[in-house]
């Protein structure tokens, strides 16, 4: 039987190429992010469900889940991708704003996801959430302290859930990707992996691994990248 699958953060980038990775394995999705135009045409090439919301509200969260819920029946797997940087700045030149806002969809809004879906998965049994970090949580880089104070925020919380999740047989992943060129910055970056690539090696070695394996932790970078 096919599985089903709730992303954020689907309508380009890693997202949109991971909703293509995932339709082409007979995955049914539910895609989200706020882009309804971009949603459309991604539903038009995959067929999968779209649900357009700004995920940085205190609300968002359990709106999209509900919503999962209706439309694919059970949530087998969750991959929590939406995520940003708004500049490069030092910490002290940046504002409670921005670390509010960041918080509040980098960090806020994959816990809620995290809590909704696990106490389903929970009680079924079965289930698997993959939460998309960065190699910015394994290294201190200057100028991306919000950014990287939320991502390391969202990797402990992951670790603890990986651990919780266990001895109901749910399965739950960090994924640490290197630099991809998206979006993502404003300038292109060809040396960096393809969105494609990277969602190639989520499906392929985190989401459809063998039953009797689970991928914790998946750290990979471009060929120009060596920060460890
Ligand atoms: N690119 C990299 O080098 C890199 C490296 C390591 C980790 N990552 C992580 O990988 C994930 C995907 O990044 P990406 O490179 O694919 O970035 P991207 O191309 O900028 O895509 C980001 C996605 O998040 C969605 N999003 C942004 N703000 C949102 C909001 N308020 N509500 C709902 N959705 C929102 C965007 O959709 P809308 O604009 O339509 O809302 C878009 O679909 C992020 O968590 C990022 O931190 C990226």
């Amino acid at each position: 039987m096919s599985r089903t699958a709730l992303v954020t953060g689907a309508s380009r980038g890693i997202g949109r190429a991971l909703v293509k990775a995932l339709a082409a394995r007979d995955v049914v999705v539910l895609a989200s992010g706020r882009d309804e135009a971009k949603l459309q045409s991604l539903q038009n090439e995959t067929g999968c469900l779209i649900y357009a919301l700004d995920l940085g509200t205190r609300e968002a969260p359990r709106e999209l889940y509900a919503r999962a819920k209706d439309a694919l029946g059970t949530v087998d797997i969750v991959v929590n991708n939406a995520g940003y940087n708004s500049r490069k700045a030092l910490f002290v030149d940046t504002d409670l704003e921005e670390f509010e806002a960041q918080y509040a969809l980098n960090l806020r809004a994959p816990a809620e996801l995290c809590r909704l879906a696990l106490k389903d998965m929970i009680e079924r049994k079965s289930g698997h959430i993959v939460n998309v970090l960065s190699t910015a949580t394994l290294y201190a880089s200057e100028q991306m302290g919000i950014y990287t104070a939320m991502k390391h925020g969202l990797t402990g919380l992951t670790k603890v859930l990986i651990k919780e999740a266990r001895p109901h047989g749910v399965k739950v992943s960090a994924v640490h990707p290197g630099g991809t060129n998206t979006e993502f910055r404003a300038t292109e970056r060809p040396d960096y992996m393809r969105p494609e690539s990277v969602a190639e090696l989520i499906v392929h070695s985190v989401l459809f691994a063998p039953d009797d394996a689970v991928v914790h932790e998946l750290v990979f970078r471009p060929m120009v990248e060596t920060n460890f």
